[in-house]
């Protein structure tokens, strides 16, 4: 009998055909929110599923469910995910990693360039049929990039090429992390490691590529943009829970922070209402990966966990991407867990 996949947002079709191939699925056709009775009883009546990060699974969704066995999340980020509560239930939780590195960084730079040189205000300006006649020379001023120090929070793969993007505008790059990264990685990178208050007082313009986690929750406060430069420019392309989106307003409000550049909010997809009305704020709806490369390589990289994760496929028992394998090692024949 075949396995039964769920696949809770809809896909390239021809992504799913070839996991088809291998199992009975259950893909929805329209993008929407799965509530959290809902999403119990989806994963209670399948083997594997491919999941967003709308849908957070935790300890209560699993309760009762002895049939799944394997969730692959379309995203590198998974604090939507209780990965204990997976582990113990015996559940492989697998992400999307790497994939999306260069393309999401390439996406921080576009809201860095945006928002420092107020890219979005001055086009709703245009559009509003308000350039007519001379523009004054002092309008629409900026804050340059180039010769100015890049900070960035958060030096995992995406930060790091985040990093070495930096080159080509001649800007000096510190970062902080938990843990320093080896010399010869720094070195490819040419980031100087500082430790967190100094890369917010030093920082022209800040990047968080962190992931979210209660440690990293609002990383980001009052305090902490009172430390930021003032006239720097914030962007967050990792998780808004990272950032006290109301400190932020008011930081921007005041006239300290010059600009900042979002992709990501702590209630999506709400925004803090404050925030839109600032013109010197760029918004966008969580796009860091979404190009069309990009996003196919994740759906194949999720098929190919959750195909693997039921022993299924090219990778069978070897899934490309697992968060917690240590679920794999006690289905081994003869392991007693
Ligand atoms: C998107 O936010 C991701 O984590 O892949
Ligand atoms: C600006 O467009 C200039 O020509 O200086």
């Amino acid at each position: 009998k075949r396995f039964k996949v769920w696949v809770s947002r809809p896909l390239f079709a021809d992504v799913l055909a070839r996991l088809e191939q291998y199992v009975d699925i259950d893909a929805e056709a329209v993008e929407r929110v799965h509530d959290a009775q809902e999403l119990k009883q989806r994963l209670a009546a399948v083997d594997g599923a491919i999941i967003g990060l709308a849908d957070r699974v935790d300890a209560a969704t699993l309760v009762g469910n002895d049939r799944l066995r394997v969730i692959s999340n379309l995203a590198v980020g998974y604090n939507n995910l209780d990965i204990e509560a997976l582990t113990l239930a015996g559940v492989l939780a697998c992400n999307t990693p790497e994939v999306l590195n260069e393309t999401t960084a390439d996406y921080a730079w576009a809201l860095l360039l945006a928002a420092a040189r107020r890219v979005g205000a001055a086009e709703r300006w245009l559009r509003a049929g308000r350039w007519r006649g001379a523009m004054r020379f002092d309008d629409w001023l900026g804050v340059d990039l180039h010769g100015r120090t890049l900070g960035i929070l958060g030096m995992g793969r995406i930060g790091q090429a985040v990093a070495r993007r930096a080159s080509g505008f001649d800007m000096r790059v510190l970062y902080h992390n938990r843990s320093r990264l080896p010399a010869p990685v720094e070195s490819v990178c040419a980031a100087r490691w500082v430790d967190k208050a100094e890369l917010l007082r030093e920082s022209d313009h800040l990047v968080l590529v962190l992931p979210y986690t209660s440690e990293s929750h609002h990383i980001i406060g009052a305090a902490e943009l009172a430390l930021m430069k003032r006239g720097s420019v914030l962007v967050n392309i990792a998780r808004g829970g990272l950032v006290d989106e109301a400190a932020l307003a008011a930081s921007l409000r005041e006239g300290h922070l010059a600009a900042a550049g979002l992709d990501v909010y702590e209630d999506e997809p709400l925004v803090y209402p404050e925030l839109l009305g600032l013109e010197q704020v760029v918004l966008s709806p969580h796009l860091g990966s979404a190009s069309a490369d990009t996003r196919r390589n994740m759906a194949e990289l999720a098929v190919d966990n959750v195909l693997a994760g039921l022993g299924l496929g090219p990778k069978a028992g070897r899934p490309p991407a697992p968060i917690n394998p240590r679920v794999l090692e006690a289905r081994r024949p003869g392991s007693k867990a």
